[in-house]
């Protein structure tokens, strides 16, 4: 039996093709139906609109699965780590042993940045915001390598698996030295010798005088939190990455506008609004009970950060794992009080028997408790979200990808719905 859609329209039926993905989700392909009918599809927010076909990462948000490239995350939180994830998720297979060793090879060369790089930091006034510099450095360090960043998708695709690796390795020392730049303090050049995070916390927290040695379980907890967010779907930074790279735009560029897309509140930068809430929420000697009141009045500015999401209707598989991580990572750092800690605790607690959050199926997602894990591994808050762009780099980089390889490619161009005013007549300034 044909399971094409039929839709009644001005009195005439259109049969509309269906489309079955891997995993059984259903679409109705309407990519004809304003040709045939003059009428285009209306989806404010693109909630029900499915932009792509993608092969990297599978959701059910309603059953609260993530698998990447069809590995559960949880097999991968277990027994990966974030630099196989990310050649997982950038290359479509776990890499073979040799294949995994020239990898981190290939990231070993590429992790320091040109020197004249280095002087870009200082132009920023004091305070700039780190994924503002973030961004623009992404854009920048392609201007170092203009035969990667042709705009010619067919030669940028030659040579993928260097520039992927170029960006992996230097968005780290790029966010490291941000951040040493913005505390005065001299850059830490990156070590042959230290794995991907441990080179990371290195840059950021060794001076030249005391290396910064981490706990294990510090760097654990990085690699974990990298890896949970090595990619996630269509969301509002990864569209935005295949936007930019649709109209032909180099890898760089189409990432550094994911950075830019990732920095508000509502996505990127919720880890950094979840602290921000528990510290304000602590300042006005509050515990809790009177913010959750306030966060059910469906105020927008009093909601719950770190609780919801467009897709998870269950728990955010990514917010269970992390959230055990969190405690073994406390544990190690014998951080027993922290006062943000017991609200946190206290928040989750009441929304998790509280009606209204219940019934509108918002629970914990992996921003309640990452901002919480960057704390207490010592990042400083501004840098929250850059930690995020640095685990979603993959992610990033295997959708740029698709669209930069779909033969088939066309520029991302929605339409829309005009409610302005009518046709008029211009009006001399005199006369207005
Ligand atoms: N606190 C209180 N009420 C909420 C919250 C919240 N965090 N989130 C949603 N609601 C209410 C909302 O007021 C609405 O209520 P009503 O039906 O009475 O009007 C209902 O729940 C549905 O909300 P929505 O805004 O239509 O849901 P959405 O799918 O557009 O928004 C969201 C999803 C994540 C933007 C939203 O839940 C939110 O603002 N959460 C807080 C910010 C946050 O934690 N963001 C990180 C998302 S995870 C990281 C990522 O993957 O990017």
């Amino acid at each position: 039996m044909s399971n094409d859609a039929v839709l009644k329209l001005d009195s005439k039926e259109l049969t509309l093709p269906t489309i079955v993905g891997t995993e059984g989700e259903r679409a109705v392909d309407v990519r004809n139906l304003r040709n045939q009918t003059g009428y285009i599809t209306y989806d404010d927010g693109f909630g029900n609109t499915g932009s792509c076909q993608s092969t990297i990462t599978y959701i059910d948000g309603d059953k609260g699965i993530l698998h990447y490239r069809g590995y559960p995350i949880e097999q991968l939180a277990e027994h990966s780590s974030f630099i196989e994830t990310a050649y997982l998720i950038t290359h479509g297979e776990l890499p073979t042993m040799e294949q995994r060793r020239a990898f981190s090879r290939l990231l070993t060369e590429n992790a320091p940045i040109h020197a004249n790089m280095e002087h870009m930091f200082e132009v920023f006034p004091a305070g700039a915001h780190p994924m503002a510099i973030l961004s623009a450095m992404l854009n920048s360090l392609g201007c170092y390598y203009p035969h990667l960043a042709t705009n010619d998708h067919k030669q940028d695709l030659e040579n993928y698996d260097e520039t992927a690796a170029i960006i992996i390795a230097k968005v780290r020392t790029i966010a490291a030295y941000s951040y040493r730049a913005s505390l005065g303090k001299p850059y830490i050049y990156p070590r042959r010798d230290l794995p991907y995070c441990e080179n990371f916390l290195h840059m950021m927290f060794s001076d030249p005088y005391e290396p910064y040695i981490p706990l294990p379980e510090v760097s654990q907890a990085l690699n974990l939190f990298l890896l949970l967010h090595a990619d996630h779907e269509q969301n509002c930074s990864t569209s935005t990455v295949r936007m930019v790279a649709s109209s032909g735009a180099n890898l760089f560029a189409s990432t550094a506008a994911g950075v830019c897309a990732l920095w508000g509140p509502l996505h990127g930068g919720a880890n950094q609004a979840v602290i921000e809430m528990l510290e304000s929420i602590h300042a006005e000697g509050d515990d809790g009970t009177k913010f959750i009141q306030a966060a059910k009045s469906g105020n927008a500015d009093k909601r719950l950060m770190g609780f919801g999401h467009r897709v998870y209707k269950n728990y955010d598989p990514r917010a269970k794992i992390i959230k055990q991580s969190f405690y073994s990572a406390l544990a190690s750092l014998h951080i027993k009080d922290d006062p943000l800690l017991n609200i946190a605790m206290k928040l989750e607690d009441a929304a998790l028997k509280d009606d209204y959050f219940l019934s509108r199926k918002l629970y914990p997602n992996v921003d309640f408790y990452s901002g919480l894990i960057m704390r207490a591994i010592g990042i400083p808050k501004d840098m929250f979200t850059v930690m995020f762009a640095i685990g979603r780099m993959p992610g990033w980089i295997a959708n740029w990808k698709e669209v930069a390889s779909n033969p088939k490619g066309r520029i991302y161009r929605p339409r829309q719905i005009y409610v302005g005013p009518s046709p008029r007549d211009y009006v001399p300034p005199n006369k207005r």
